[in-house]
């Protein structure tokens, strides 16, 4: 139940899959659910600008976003919310399709303004948004860790390749953590996991790491519409029991 050293800059954990609608910004919240809950101080960040999710996935009132501060130079500190003990949350806007081609000088703002709102927390997910569009190779880049999540269907996996094909080719990314959702059984998800590995090996040269694999479960959908994290639903339930190990095999080596 420790704290990673206090001082320590944060591990940022980008999240992202290429397809959309895979199951991201379930998984970034509750992700850093589990993360508090293991004691840790997550900052979760909807990186999604244009169509920003994660308040409503997590019913928060927000009156201000990302949105405001990059516009007004407002501090980012100022509109954290705070989900639960050790957990906040700052949220994007949505609608607002502009703010997903942030221009450099925005660019710059908001890594500085990054940079000072993630101290003193442990852990910074970043929900990005689907598809490969600047924002989200620009997410990834800003963290160091990609986190990329992945569904059973075939357009899923070429989407995710496409994703990692990028932030390789481009900007010399060679770790990958790979989350594979919704899945029927443990096996199936061993077996999506290695379809992908080997076409990462065979044409990137990459060797990816598993980081866990989460079940279809109702729960997932019936939380959604509670505006909860299903961690807090329905703490024992599988796809609850998944991502708690999941969380435990990030905070042992997230590399
Ligand atoms: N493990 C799961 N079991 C059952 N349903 C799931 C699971 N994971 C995700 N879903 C379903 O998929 C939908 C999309 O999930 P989510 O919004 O987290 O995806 P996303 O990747 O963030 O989507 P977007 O690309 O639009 O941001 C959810 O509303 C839920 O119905
Ligand atoms: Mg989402």
């Amino acid at each position: 139940m420790s704290s990673r050293e206090k001082g320590q800059r944060p591990q940022r954990i980008c999240v992202s899959s290429g397809k959309g609608g895979v199951g991201k910004t379930s998984i970034a919240v509750n992700l850093a659910v589990a993360l508090a809950q293991a004691g840790h101080r997550v900052l979760l960040v909807d990186g999604d600008l244009g169509l920003a999710n994660v308040d409503i996935v997590l019913g928060l009132t927000v009156s201000r976003t990302l949105r405001e501060t990059v516009e007004q130079g407002a501090p980012l500190r100022e509109i954290l919310a705070t989900v639960s003990e050790g957990f906040q949350v700052l949220p994007a806007s949505s609608g607002v399709p502009e703010m997903a081609n942030l221009s450099a000088e925005e660019q710059a703002f908001l890594t500085n303004a990054l940079e000072q709102v993630e101290q003193g927390f442990d852990y910074v997910l970043v929900d990005a948004a689907a598809g490969i569009g600047e924002s989200v190779l620009w997410f990834n880049r800003w963290a160091e860790h990609s986190l990329v999540v992945l569904a059973p269907d075939p357009t899923s996996m070429t989407d995710a390749y496409a994703l990692i094909k990028v932030m390789a080719s481009r900007y010399g990314r060679r770790g990958f953590s790979l989350v594979v959702n919704n899945v029927k059984s443990h096996r199936e998800g061993e077996e999506v996991f290695a379809g992908l590995a080997s076409v990462l090996r065979r044409f990137l040269h990459l060797e990816p790491r598993l980081l866990g694999v989460l079940p279809a479960d109702s729960t997932v959908v019936k939380a959604i519409r509670a505006q909860r994290p299903f961690l807090l639903t329905h703490p024992e339930a599988r796809v609850s029991r998944a991502m708690r190990a999941l969380a435990a095999r990030l905070v042992a080596g997230p590399a």
